[in-house]
């Protein structure tokens, strides 16, 4: 593995470990982003990944990595190389992706942005950990097997530490996060649409604090 890999890891490893949530976002007016984002970071949760899946997705990005101080920004659905570059220009610290293709990691090889590649399964995870990515996203990990497919994971793949999103809510997320391979998790739950219309903040305050509660591998 290249030395930039491996430093690029670390780097992703640090922001991981944030906080045991990263909130998954979808927004569609980037003057929340901001706001949003402080009031994610009031409650303790430090990295925050905004998806590529609306118009105001890199508006948003831009405007909290100028804005917002104590927050690890990145980008994610980040499906392709154009992907990559945009949420680089943009600000981004940080990439994640539902899955993987070898055009997407090839990209990923060239670019600086730590990354988090996309697994569902254990051959999956065995491509990407043969390519150096030590850290994947476990994704749809309520829909691929849920907290026990993963714990199975871990005996085989013992050096692999994972971030699992999809379906992950403040109900099942403490069963992911109980495990060695997990590192956080991922979700959507600390932005729900209604909050994020009516511009609550405070109300995703409330629930980012306790999302930054909850306990990772029993400590
Ligand atoms: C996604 O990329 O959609 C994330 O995995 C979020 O999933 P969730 O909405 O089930 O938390």
């Amino acid at each position: 593995m290249s030395a930039t890999m491996l430093q690029r890891q670390r780097t992703l490893e640090t922001i991981l470990r944030l906080a045991p949530v990263v909130a998954v976002v979808t927004i569609d007016d980037a003057r929340h982003a901001a706001p949003l984002a402080r009031a994610l970071v009031a409650g303790g949760i430090r990295a925050i990944e905004i998806t590529l899946r609306t118009p105001a997705a890199l508006d948003a990005i831009r405007r909290i990595a100028a804005e917002v101080e104590d927050v690890a920004i990145g980008a994610g659905t980040v499906l392709g190389a154009d992907d990559l570059r945009v949420a680089e220009d943009a600000g981004a610290k940080f990439g994640v992706s539902p899955g993987a293709s070898p055009t997407l990691l090839d990209a990923v090889e060239k670019s600086t942005l730590p990354f988090l590649p996309g697994a569902s399964s254990a051959s999956e995870a065995m491509t990407l950990r043969e390519r150096g990515f030590k850290l994947q996203k476990f994704f749809p990990a309520a829909q691929a097997g849920g907290a026990d497919y993963l714990r199975a994971l871990a005996g085989p793949l013992a050096d692999v530490g994972f971030c699992p999103t999809g379906g992950i809510r403040a109900a099942n997320a403490a069963a992911y996060l109980a495990l060695p391979n997990v590192v956080c998790v991922g979700g959507s739950w600390l932005s729900p649409p209604e909050m994020l219309r009516a511009a609550d903040w405070p109300a995703i305050t409330a629930l980012a604090r306790v999302a930054a509660a909850l306990p990772r591998n029993g400590r």
